[in-house]
């Protein structure tokens, strides 16, 4: 990796809560993978992340691992970017403490992720559902992140990084970087494929709601020949046609044509062959990716070196940030 003052710094994560979706594969996922070139990458599983709703414990670990290993597959290379697991490196929820009494109660009771997740889990609205954006906060400012890529559904937790950031430097002078979004054009919005004006979601409890990268492929085809549609039966954008605005946006970002250009492929052609042609382009794309999947989650061991290699440079790293913050509020160093 170059030092990281040559090339901007690019952070992200994912939280390793089972299904990863094709929501997240053309939200963030691809886009990763296509920085790691031009920019200092760090990514990471957000694993404390992930115990803001209840885990089985067995599960949460293959989950982690999984994920870790599709990563992997996706195509992101530990020879250029950093890419560990957020609870091996300490300085993550220590920071994340630290930001808590700089967040406001008004400013987290805002989020429209608390929201959601509050009314899903009523039985369970711990603190950490409710803190979860400073966390997120934290992994972003410990690394001086210029760029942050995800999907739109987390803009607002990255506008209230940039409060926090700001909030702090505000009361002590410049510590942190205050990072941008980084949103695509396309994919940036994978809705449901059964009820549209949803974002597609792995916690959605409806199977053919979302569509996983590791889904069979017979599997794909089921879940895209079910998905919601219209009856105008005209495959081109529309207002009150999300189904197939969806479905454009989905092949647009896969096979990088327009939405002009699969409009006049797909004219006077029902939505059967349409919704067919989506699943066949989706499929190809996955595929690869399955076939590295199977090799890197049969090859524990590379895992773990990967994953603590790129944890002890990430860790000091954001010590050092860490380390100015503390200072600058007035703690004692050992
Ligand atoms: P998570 O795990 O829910 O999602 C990972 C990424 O996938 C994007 N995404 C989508 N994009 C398009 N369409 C969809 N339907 C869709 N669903 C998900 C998300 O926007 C995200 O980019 N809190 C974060 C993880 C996180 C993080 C961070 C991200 C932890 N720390 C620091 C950025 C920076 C989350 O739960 O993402």
């Amino acid at each position: 990796m170059d030092t990281p003052e040559k090339k901007k710094v690019i952070f992200s994560a994912i939280q390793p809560s089972g299904t990863i979706t094709l929501g997240n594969y053309l939200g963030a996922l691809r886009n990763w993978v296509k920085l790691q070139d031009d920019y200092n990458c760090i990514f990471a599983v957000a694993d404390l992340h992930a115990i803001t709703v209840r885990q089985e414990p067995k599960a949460f670990k293959q989950n982690i691992l999984n994920a870790y290993a599709l990563l992997l597959a996706c195509g992101i290379d530990t020879e250029k970017s950093l890419f560990f697991i957020q609870s091996h490196v300490h300085t993550h929820a220590e920071l994340a403490w630290v930001l808590n009494c700089y967040t406001q109660f008004g400013e987290l009771s805002r989020m429209t992720q608390f929201k959601d997740k509050s009314a899903k889990h009523a039985d369970n609205v711990n603190a950490g559902l409710f803190a979860y954006p400073s966390l997120m906060a934290a992994d972003i400012l410990l690394y001086k992140s210029d760029m942050v890529p995800v999907g739109a559904d987390q803009k607002q937790h990255l506008e209230l990084s940039r409060n926090i950031a700001e909030r702090f430097n505000g009361i002590y002078g410049n510590t942190f970087t205050v990072p941008e979004p980084y949103i695509s054009t396309v994919g940036a919005r994978v809705m449901s494929l059964q009820d549209p004006s949803k974002k597609m979601s792995k916690s959605d409890e409806n199977v053919n709601s979302w569509v996983a990268v590791l889904d069979k492929p017979d599997t794909i085809m089921k879940k895209f020949k079910r998905a919601v549609t219209d009856s105008e039966a005209v495959v081109k954008v529309g207002e009150g046609k999300d189904g197939i605005n969806n479905l454009i946006g989905i092949m647009s970002a896969v096979t990088g044509k327009t939405a002009d250009e699969i409009a006049v492929e797909f004219e006077g052609k029902g939505y059967g062959d349409f919704k067919t042609a989506v699943a066949e382009a989706v499929i190809e794309e996955v595929k690869p990716i399955q076939a590295r999947f199977e090799e890197y989650i049969n090859n524990k061991d590379y895992l773990v070196e990967q994953y603590r290699k790129s944890a002890e440079i990430a860790e000091k790293i954001s010590q050092r940030t860490l380390d100015k913050v503390m200072k600058k509020i007035g703690f004692i160093a050992k």
